[in-house]
């Protein structure tokens, strides 16, 4: 089953609570919520006492794609949070495999991210272990960005490496409905969406729930 989780750095600040309440009505199971430290990426966003205060209030299960340098020296309070799938990036750290192993020990999804410029055959010693793989298609940092094209040949290649594992494929920046089914199409079947759909009152958030089946 394909999967659209909409993205929290996107939505109203001043609105947090309804946007994802209002999400929740619409069927979402899933929430992405970005993690961003002002080194690996220029900005801050939601560190890991806002998104404990955000798993309270929120129904719905959450993906945290941490975009923080050394993430091995935060995990800890990550997984405290409750969070149900937790993203690290491969660029992030010379320890990403230990990092998936604290969020596999602890029994969540652990999900390995690569940036548009980092090559997919490093993800080959994670094969094993991952429950997913995020493959940027934008320069991680802020939302509302223009899909790298490239991303539908990575999100090919990726699906060819992972081969019968039970691995799935998340993708992540620029994308819209047209972008969406475009990804679906190459094999990706998490699909993260920010400003497109929390843009125009909402009218895209019925057609988007269409494409998961
Ligand atoms: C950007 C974040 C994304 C972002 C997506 O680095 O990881 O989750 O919020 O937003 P859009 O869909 O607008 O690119
Ligand atoms: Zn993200």
């Amino acid at each position: 089953m394909n999967q659209i989780l909409p993205s929290l750095f996107a939505a109203d600040i001043m609105n947090l609570k309804e946007e994802c309440d209002c999400l929740y009505e619409e069927g979402f199971d899933t929430l992405h919520v970005d993690m961003m430290d002002g080194n690996f990426v220029p900005h801050i966003a939601f560190g890991p006492e806002q998104i404990k205060s955000i798993k309270k209030q929120v129904k719905m299960k959450l993906d945290v794609h941490m975009m923080v340098s050394y993430p091995e020296r935060q995990i800890a309070s990550v997984l405290e949070t409750g969070a149900e799938m937790i993203s690290v990036h491969y660029e992030s750290t010379p320890h990403v495999r230990f990092v998936i192993d604290q969020i596999k020990q602890h029994g969540r999804k652990a999900g390995v991210v690569i940036n548009p410029g980092t090559d997919t055959s490093l993800l080959k010693p994670l094969l094993n272990t991952v429950d997913y793989i995020l493959i940027m298609s934008i320069n991680p940092g802020r939302p509302n960005q223009t899909f790298i094209e490239e991303t539908i040949d990575r999100i090919r290649e990726v699906k060819e490496m992972i081969g019968n594992r039970d691995i799935q494929i998340e993708v992540d920046g620029g994308v819209d409905e047209d972008i969406a089914r475009k990804c679906i199409e190459a094999g990706a079947s998490m699909i993260v969406i920010g400003s497109y759909l929390f843009t125009d009152n909402k009218a895209h958030l019925k057609n988007l729930k269409m494409l998961e089946k």
